[in-house]
C-alpha cells in the first residue's frame, strides 16, 4: 500500500496537553497548538486559563509579562487580563478598562490527572472532557510524568510509539531484540474512534525493560491502541502484580512538530519506589532513539516535498490512525456506519 502526501490532519475540536499541571507555578507559560502561540498562566484561585499569545493593544507576547493577582500583565504597558481574557487593568486609564475590543483570545482550560488540557478552538464550549487515563491514582499503582518533543507530524509520533517492528531494531538490547526470534499472532482491530492491536503469546521481552516488567520471565498480554485525536496506550500486563500503562497524550505544536506527555501508571513486584526513579531515564534513553529517528524522517519528507510511504501488514496500526484521522477531519468520526474492522497475522520479532 502507498500514501503521499503528508500526514498533517487539522483536528480543532479537541483536548490538547500543553503542560505537566504540578509544572505550571506562577510563571506564564508560553507553548502553540497548530502553530498558534498560545499563553497559558494560573489566576488568584490557581485554576488555569490560556490565552491567545498576543496582546490587543500592541500585539506584544502575553507570555513576556507576569501574573499580578492572578492576572496576567502585558511586558509593554502592563495591561491585565484575566482568566477569560477581559482587560481588567489599562495604567494611566481613568475610566473603565473592560472593553470587548481589549479583550484577549482565550481557550477554555482544564486541569485533570496531572495535566493541563486546552481546547484547540479559541472561544469555543468544549463538547467533551478531557481523556482520562486508565489507572493513574488507581491504589497499588505508582505515575510517572514526563515530557518530550519530535520533529514530524502527530501522526507519526504516534505511529512511532505504537509500533512494534522498530522496538527490536532501532531499540535492540534496551527493549527487544535478544537472539531467540519468537512468532506472535496478532489482532488489528479498528472501531469509530480508535485502533489497537493485540499481541498474543509474546514472551517477556528480552531486553532491560522487560527484564524489570517480570524479572521471572512469562507471558505478556499487550496492546497498543490510538483514540482519536491524539492519545496513545501502550499496555503490558504480566501477572496481577505486573503491570504497566503508557498513556501519551500528542500535542501537535505545529504542522511538523509534536510534543509528547507521557502519563506512566505502573504496578510492579519489585517495590515502586525503587523503580520509579528508573523510569524515566529509560523511557528517555527509549525515545532519544526515536526522536534522532523521527527527525531524520522528517528531514527527508521535507527534502523530497512529501511522504511515499509503503507499508505491510507488520506497520499494525500506522495507516489506521491515518484513516481515523482524515475521516475525523471530514466531519464526524470513522462513521458508526463503518463495519468493525479485525485483522489477523503472525509477526516475527
Ligand atoms: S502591548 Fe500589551 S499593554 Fe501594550
Ligand atoms: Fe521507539
Amino acid at each position: 500500500m502507498t500514501t503521499e502526501g503528508t500526514s498533517f490532519v487539522h483536528l480543532p475540536d479537541a483536548w490538547y496537553a500543553v503542560a505537566i499541571a504540578k509544572t505550571l507555578r506562577s510563571t506564564p507559560r508560553s507553548s502553540t497548538l497548530f502553530g498558534q502561540p498560545i499563553v497559558t498562566f494560573r489566576d488568584a484561585s490557581g485554576r488555569p486559563s490560556t490565552l491567545l499569545d498576543r496582546c490587543p493593544h500592541r500585539n506584544v507576547p502575553l507570555s513576556l509579562g507576569r501574573v499580578v493577582e492572578g492576572r496576567l500583565e502585558c511586558a509593554y504597558h502592563g495591561w491585565q487580563f484575566d482568566g477569560d481574557g477581559t482587560c481588567q487593568v489599562v495604567p494611566g486609564l481613568c475610566r473603565v478598562a473592560t472593553s470587548r475590543g481589549r479583550t484577549a483570545t482565550a481557550f477554555e482550560t482544564r486541569e485533570q490527572q496531572g495535566l493541563i488540557w486546552v481546547w484547540g478552538v479559541p472561544n469555543a464550549i468544549p463538547t467533551t472532557d478531557p481523556p482520562s487515563f486508565p489507572h493513574v491514582g488507581e491504589a497499588g499503582y505508582h505515575t510517572v510524568y514526563d515530557v518530550v518533543e519530535a520533529q514530524g507530524t502527530l501522526h507519526a509520533a504516534a505511529e512511532n510509539a505504537l509500533d512494534v517492528p522498530h522496538t527490536s531494531f532501532l531499540h535492540r538490547g534496551l527493549f527487544r531484540g535478544g537472539k531467540a526470534r519468537n512468532e506472535i499472532e496478532v489482532v488489528v482491530r479498528r472501531f469509530s474512534d480508535r485502533c489497537e492491536a493485540e499481541y498474543i503469546g509474546e514472551p517477556r521481552p528480552s531486553g532491560l525493560v522487560g527484564r524489570l516488567l517480570a524479572p521471572g520471565g512469562g507471558e505478556v498480554i499487550h496492546f497498543d491502541r490510538f483514540i482519536l485525536p491524539c492519545l496513545v496506550q501502550v499496555e503490558y500486563r504480566l501477572s496481577e502484580r505486573s503491570h504497566l500503562f503508557v498513556n501519551t497524550a500528542l500535542t501537535p505544536l505545529s504542522r511538523d512538530r509534536t510534543r509528547l506527555f507521557a502519563v506512566i501508571a505502573f504496578r510492579l513486584p519489585l517495590p515502586g519506589f525503587l523503580v520509579a526513579p528508573l523510569v524515566r531515564p529509560i523511557a528517555r534513553a527509549i525515545f532519544a532513539q526515536d526522536a534522532r529517528i523521527l527527525r531524520a524522517q522528517h528531514e527527508t519528507i521535507s527534502r523530497f516535498g512529501g511522504e511515499q510511504f509503503h507499508s505491510t501488514e507488520v506497520d499494525a496500526l500506522g495507516p489506521h490512525i491515518l484513516h481515523l484521522m482524515r475521516q475525523a477531519a471530514k466531519g464526524g468520526s470513522s462513521t458508526a456506519t463503518e463495519e468493525p474492522y479485525t485483522r489477523r497475522f503472525t509477526l516475527l520479532t
